[in-house]
C-alpha cells in the first residue's frame, strides 16, 4: 500500500506500516515503522521540542525545531544534524547540505537498472532539493503488498560539479528505546555466525571494505526490541541488495536511533559533473512481530518472490557431483568418467567439473584468466566428457573464476595492466583481481566464457571468487580511485546479467571461497550459492543456521563430502552429512568410487528422500528449533505453506549419557490438525507436537535424525 494524504506518506505490506511526512518547511520527517497502524495523522510524533545545544537552521518555522532532534528520513550534514549523515558531498560552497521536500510521484517499480534489484512492486519517489547547492536527491520506496519488506534506494543528481563522499541507500531515525543488534559475522570456513548484543550509545557499524560483501560480515543487520526472541517480539531487519564493500549503521544518540546503510564510505568518492547522477543500491527494510524466526521467514519469502531468478527459484535443483574434494587438481578424463559413472548410478544428475580444467592450472598458483581447455589433462577437450555425461543421462557443469588473473598466466603476460592496482601489490591465493571497472575487460572475459558455453552443452556454471580486493585502483583511471570499488561491482553485475540473458539454459551457482559473497545482490543472478568451503556436517549445521537468519534454505548449496572431513578432520556419519545437506540444495563432493556397497545404497536412498522433501526446502517455511550455538543440539523444521507436511532434521553434537527425556517442541504446525510422524509411528495433534513436544532420540556424537511429518 502507498497512501498519500497531503504531505504524509503511509506505506505498508502484509503486517507493517511505514510513515513519514514533509513538514510545513519541507523537512522530511520519519514518523513510524512497525506493526500496521491506521492511516491517520501521527505528525505529533515528530513535534519539535527544545533541547539546549541543538542549533536551529536559518529557515526553521518553529523556535524549537532543530535537525539535531528531528527524526529524519535522510540525514543531511552541517546544519545542526550531528548524527552521521545519509549523504555527504563537497561543492564549491563546502559540505553543508539542507534538504527540502519538492514533491512526489508514484509509478510501477522504478529500479536501478544496472544493479540487482527487487522484481515487481509499486514505487513512491520523493524529490528532495538541497537549499544550499544545486543538488537533488530522490528517495525511492518500493512496496510489494505480499510481503513485509520495504525496498529503499536513493539517487543523487548534481546541477553543479560535486564530489560525493557518501550516499547511503536508506536512512531513518527510529524512536529511542532498548534494542539488541544482531549481525552475522564470520571468516572463511565459518560464515554467518549470529551475534546479538545490546545496542549501546554511540555508533554500531558493521561493514566490509574488501570489495566484496565478505565472509567476515554479511550485509544484514537486525534490531530486536528488548525482550524479542526467536519466536516473538518486534524485530526490524536491514539488508542490502549489494555484493561489494558496504556499511550498515545503528547510531544510538540523545533522542533516537539512526539506522542507515549502503555502499561503504571508506575510500569512496564519486565525481558528479553538472547533469550527472549516481544511484545507490537497494536496501531491504523488513519487519516482523514474530521475532527473529518471523523476520527470517519474511526475508525468505521476499527473496524467493522478488529477488531470485523467477524461472529457477521454485524448480527442483540439479543434484550435482562436484569433483573438487574428490580429485582437487589431480584428474584426467578417465578418472572423471569413473566419477560420472558412479554418480549416474547413484541418482545424481549433474556433473560439475571444478577448478583445474583450463590453461596450465595444475595448482592454485597459475593460469587464472586462461580460459581454454587443457587438452593435456582432458584429452579431446570437454567434448568426450560431455558425451560421457550424456550417455549416462547426466548434465555437465563447469567452474569459472571470471574476476581473477594469475601472474603466471598468458593473460597477465599479454595484459599486465589488466590487474587491479599498481605495483607493489598484494597477492592473495597467489592471484590478482581483474580490473572489472573497465568494460573492455569484462567484454573480453564474457567472450572467453561465451565461447566455451556456446560451443558445448553446458547446463551449469559455478562462478567463484577467491580473493578480496586491495589497492583499489584501475591502472587506466586518472585519479578516481574512490569510484573503483563500486565500478568493479558494476562490472561484475554486468557480466552476470549478460551471461544469464544470453545463456538462459545455464543454471548459475555463486561461490566465493565458500560463502564469501552470500548476499541478495548475488542471489539476484544465482538461485543458489555455495554456503561454505567447510563441508563438515556439524560446522555446516551452524553455518546454515546462521545463514537462515536472512536467506532462504533453497539459496544454500550444500554438499555431502568425505570423512575424515577435509577441513576439520572430523568423522561424522554419512547419514548426518546427508541430513544436514538436505536442508538446502543438496549435492555431493567426494570420490564416489571409494564408497562401500552399503554406503552407495545409503546415498541412493538419500537422493530419493531428498527429492521427496525438496519442495519443502524450495517453498516451505523454516522454523529454527534447537540452536547449535547455545546448546548441544541442532534442529530445524521446514513446514509446507499449507501446513500439511513438515520435515525436521536434528543433530546431537556430543552424546550425553543418561540425559533422557529431553523434549523438542515443534513449530509452525497447525494446532488442530493431526499429524503422523513417520519415523516414530506417532499420530498427534499439532498442539501436542508444538507444546508437549517429542522426546529427543538418544544418539552418539554428531548423529542426526530426520522426521517426516504429514497430516493424518
Ligand atoms: C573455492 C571454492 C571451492 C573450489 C575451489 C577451487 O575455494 O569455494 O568450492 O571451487 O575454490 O579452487
Amino acid at each position: 500500500m502507498i497512501s498519500v494524504t497531503g504531505r504524509r506518506f503511509h506505506l505498508g505490506g502484509k503486517q507493517y506500516s511505514y510513515v513519514f511526512e514533509a513538514d510545513a518547511a519541507g523537512y522530511l520527517l520519519h514518523l513510524y515503522f512497525g506493526p500496521r497502524i491506521a492511516d491517520e495523522d501521527v505528525s505529533y510524533l515528530a513535534a519539535p521540542s527544545f533541547l539546549s545545544f541543538s542549533p536551529m537552521p536559518p529557515d526553521a518555522v518553529s523556535a524549537d525545531f532543530s535537525l539535531d532532534t528531528a527524526p529524519q528520513e535522510y540525514g543531511s550534514y552541517g546544519q545542526g544534524d550531528f548524527r552521521r549523515p545519509a549523504v555527504l558531498y563537497r561543492t564549491k560552497g563546502g559540505r553543508a547540505s539542507n534538504f527540502r521536500y519538492m514533491g512526489y510521484e508514484i509509478c510501477d517499480n522504478a529500479v536501478p537498472e544496472v544493479l540487482p534489484h527487487v522484481r515487481g512492486g509499486r514505487t513512491l519517489k520523493i524529490f528532495l532539493r538541497d537549499t544550499r547547492a544545486d543538488v537533488s536527491v530522490t528517495l525511492f520506496y518500493t512496496v510489494n503488498e505480499d510481503s513485509d519488506v520495504l525496498v529503499r534506494h536513493a539517487e543523487i543528481a548534481a546541477g553543479e560539479n560535486i564530489t560525493v563522499e557518501r550516499v547511503f541507500s536508506f536512512s531513518l531515525d527510529l524512536p529511542a528505546g532498548e534494542y539488541d543488534v544482531l549481525r552475522l559475522h564470520g571468516r572463511h570456513l565459518a560464515e554467518r555466525i549470529p551475534c546479538r548484543t545490546p545496542l549501546g550509545y554511540g555508533l554500531c557499524r558493521i561493514g566490509s571494505e574488501r570489495g566484496a560483501s565478505s565472509h567476515q560480515m554479511n550485509p544484514f543487520l537486525a534490531l530486536m526490541e528488548k525482550g524479542a526472541a526467536e519466536d516473538y517480539g518486534n524485530v526490524y531487519g536491514f539488508g542490502l541488495i549489494y555484493s561489494g564493500s558496504f556499511a550498515l549503521e545503528a547510531e544510538r544518540g540523545q533522542t533516537d536511533i539512526r539506522v542507515q546503510g549502503g555502499i561503504s564510505d571508506v575510500g569512496f568518492s564519486w565525481e558528479l559533473a553538472a547533469g550527472e547522477k549516481f544511484t545507490a543500491p537497494q536496501a531491504m527494510l523488513a519487519y516482523s512481530s514474530a521475532g527473529m524466526g518471523g523476520l527470517s521467514r519474511v526475508y525468505a519469502d521476499f527473496l524467493r518472490a522478488h529477488i531470485l531468478p523467477p524461472e529457477r527459484v521454485y524448480a527442483p535443483r540439479p543434484i550435482v557431483i562436484n569433483n573438487w574434494e574428490a580429485t582437487y587438481f589431480d584428474f584426467d578424463t578417465p578418472a572423471l568418467c569413473r566419477l560420472i559413472d558412479e554418480a549416474a548410478e547413484l541418482g545424481m544428475d549433474t556433473f560439475v567439473l571444478d577448478d583445474g580444467w583450463f590453461g596450465a592450472r595444475s595448482d592454485d598458483h597459475r593460469a587464472l584468466g586462461d580460459w581454454q581447455v587443457n587438452t593435456k589433462k582432458l584429452a579431446g577437450g570437454l567434448g568426450p566428457l560431455i558425451e560421457h555425461c550424456k550417455k549416462r543421462g547426466m548434465k555437465f557443469g563447469l567452474w569459472f573464476e571470471p574476476e581473477m588473473i594469475s601472474e603466471d598466466s598468458d593473460l597477465f603476460r599479454a595484459h599486465p595492466d589488466w590487474a587491479v592496482g599498481v605495483e607493489p601489490r598484494c597477492k592473495s591465493r597467489d592471484q590478482y583481481v581483474l580490473d572489472f571497472s573497465r568494460p573492455e575487460i569484462v567484454d573480453f572475459i564474457y567472450g572467453r566464457m561465451a565461447d566455451i558455453l556456446g560451443r558445448h552443452e553446458i547446463s551449469y556454471v559455478k562462478w567463484d571468487m577467491n580473493r578480496h580486493l586491495t589497492e583499489f585502483c584501475s591502472q587506466a583511471s586518472s585519479g578516481r580511485e574512490g569510484e573503483f570499488a563500486h565500478r568493479y561491482m558494476l562490472g561484475v553485475y554486468a557480466l552476470a546479467e549478460r551471461l544469464e540473458r544470453n545463456f538462459p539454459a545455464v543454471f548459475f551457482e555463486g561461490c566465493s571461497g565458500g560463502g564469501g559473497r552470500f548476499d541478495a545482490g548475488m542471489l539476484y543472478y544465482f538461485p543458489q550459492f555455495w554456503t561454505s568451503d567447510d563441508t563438515d556436517a556439524f560446522e555446516r549445521a551452524k553455518i546454515q543456521w546462521g545463514t537462515s537468519y536472512a536467506y532462504p534454505m533453497s539459496a544454500m548449496s550444500c554438499h555431502v563430502s568425505a570423512c575424515p572431513n577435509h577441513q576439520t578432520g572430523r568423522v561424522t556419519p554419512l547419514a548426518a552429512r546427508g541430513h544436514i545437506a538436505s536442508l538446502g540444495a543438496t549435492g555431493y563432493e567426494l570420490d564416489l568410487n571409494k564408497l562401500s556397497a552399503e554406503e552407495k545404497e545409503a546415498v541412493k536412498a538419500q537422493i530419493r528422500a531428498y527429492r521427496a522433501t525438496e519442495d519443502l526446502i524450495l517453498r516451505g517455511d523454516l522454523y529454527r528449533l534447537l540452536d547449535p550455538f547455545e546448546g548441544n543440539y541442532f534442529a530445524e523444521i521446514a513446514v509446507s505453506k499449507d501446513k500439511t507436511r513438515a520435515y525436521l532434521v536434528g543433530m546431537t553434537a556430543r552424546a550425553v549419557p543418561s540425559d533422557y527425556n529431553r523434549r523438542i517442541r515443534l513449530k509452525g504446525l497447525e494446532e488442530n490438525k493431526r499429524y503422523h510422524v513417520r519415523e516414530l509411528g506417532l499420530t498427534l495433534h499439532g498442539s501436542t507436537l508444538m507444546h508437549a513436544g517429542l522426546l529427543l532420540p538418544k544418539q552418539h556424537d554428531y548423529e542426526t535424525w530426520a522426521w517426516h511429518i504429514e497430516e493424518a
